[in-house]
C-alpha cells in the first residue's frame, strides 16, 4: 500500500535529531473510551503536522481495527509469534497515520510472556525511524504488558468516566504506575462527563488522592463530553473527528492535541513544576 504524499512531505532531513515520544492512552476499567480517544486523538496529531504511528496493544479485546474498518494484512499476535515482520503489518491509513493491528478473537493473548513481550518491543522500535509520535491503545487493567507499555512512555493518558467504578480503577491504575517510579507525565482524560464541571471534578479527585495518598501530580488532560456522535461514527465505522469534525467530543480532542503541542498546558506544567518531567516534543 503506498504512502500518501502528505507524509512523504513531513519526513524530516536525516540526523534532523528528532526523536520520537509515545503516548499511551490507558483505563483502570474498560469500555471507557480508550480506543476512540487513541485513534481521535491519533488522526488529529496526524493533521497538526505530526507523523503518527497508532498500535492496537490490547491483547485480549483489539478492536481498532474494526472501528477503523481498516483491511489489515495481519496484527501483532503474528509478530509476537514470529511469524510477520512489523513492516509486513503496518497499514497506512488515509489520514497519514501508521496503523499496527491488535490481537483478536482466536489469537487473543492477554498475558505475554516476559520473552514475547521484550520481541515485540524490539518490533515496535521500528516505528520511531519513522514517527514523530507514536500512540499505544493499551488494554484495560494494570497487567504486566500494559504496565510495561505504560512505563516506558513520554505520556501516558489515563481515560476515566466519571462513575466511581471507573474512578477507582483509574487511581489503581496510577498508583500501580507511580509503584513503578513511571518517570513521564501522567494525565487524567475524563470522558463522558455530563459538563465541564463534572470533567473537572473528576480530575481533581483523582489528583488529590494521587498527592495525598501517593505524592504524585497528576495533569488534567480535559475532558470529553457524552456525546451521541461518538455512538453514531462507532456504528458507520468512522472516526468522529473525521465524520463529524464540529461535534462536542471533536473539539474536545483538539483541546487535548494542544494540550499536549510545545507550550501547551501539559508541557508547561510539567516544565514549570517538575524536574522528573520528560520534555514533550523535545
Ligand atoms: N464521549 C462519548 N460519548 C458517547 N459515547 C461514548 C463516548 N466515548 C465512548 N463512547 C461509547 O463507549 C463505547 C466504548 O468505547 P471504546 O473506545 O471502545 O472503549 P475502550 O477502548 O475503553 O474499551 C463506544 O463504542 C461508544 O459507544
Ligand atoms: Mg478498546
Amino acid at each position: 500500500m503506498s504512502r500518501p504524499n502528505i507524509r512523504a512531505r513531513q519526513i524530516p532531513p536525516p540526523g534532523a535529531g528528532r526523536h520520537t515520544k509515545t503516548i499511551a492512552v490507558c483505563s483502570g476499567k474498560g469500555g471507557v473510551g480508550k480506543s476512540n480517544v487513541a485513534l481521535n486523538l491519533s488522526i488529529l496529531l496526524s493533521g497538526a503536522g505530526n507523523r503518527v504511528a497508532l498500535v492496537d496493544a490490547d491483547m485480549g479485546m483489539a478492536n481498532l481495527d474494526v472501528l477503523l474498518n481498516a483491511d489489515i494484512q495481519g496484527d501483532i499476535s503474528h509478530v509476537v509469534a514470529g511469524t510477520k515482520r512489523l513492516e509486513e503489518i503496518v497499514v497506512d491509513l488515509p489520514s497519514g497515520v501508521q496503523f499496527v493491528a491488535g490481537a483478536s478473537g482466536l489469537a487473543k493473548m492477554a498475558n505475554l510472556s516476559e520473552f514475547q513481550r521484550t520481541r515485540l518491543g524490539e518490533e515496535l522500535t521500528q516505528l520511531e525511524a519513522d514517527n514523530d509520535l507514536i500512540v499505544i491503545d493499551c488494554a484495560a487493567g494494570i497487567g504486566p504488558s500494559v504496565l510495561q507499555f505504560a512505563s516506558g512512555a513520554d505520556i501516558v493518558l489515563v481515560v476515566t468516566t466519571p462513575e466511581p467504578t471507573a474512578i477507582t480503577d483509574a487511581y489503581g491504575m496510577i498508583k500501580a504506575l507511580s509503584r513503578r517510579e513511571y518517570l513521564g507525565s501522567l494525565s487524567v482524560l475524563t470522558n463522558q462527563a455530563d459538563n465541564r464541571q463534572e470533567g473537572r471534578a473528576t480530575y481533581q479527585r483523582l489528583a488529590e488522592v494521587a498527592r495525598r495518598f501517593l505524592d504524585i501530580r497528576i495533569f488534567d488532560a480535559g475532558y470529553i463530553s457524552e456525546d451521541p456522535k461518538v455512538r453514531q461514527a462507532v456504528r458507520r465505522r468512522q472516526a468522529f473527528v473525521l465524520a463529524y469534525p464540529k461535534c462536542p467530543a471533536s473539539r474536545a480532542v483538539a483541546a487535548l492535541v494542544n494540550k499536549l503541542s510545545p507550550g501547551g498546558a501539559l508541557v508547561r506544567e510539567k516544565e514549570g513544576f517538575f524536574r522528573r518531567m520528560v520534555r514533550l516534543f523535545a
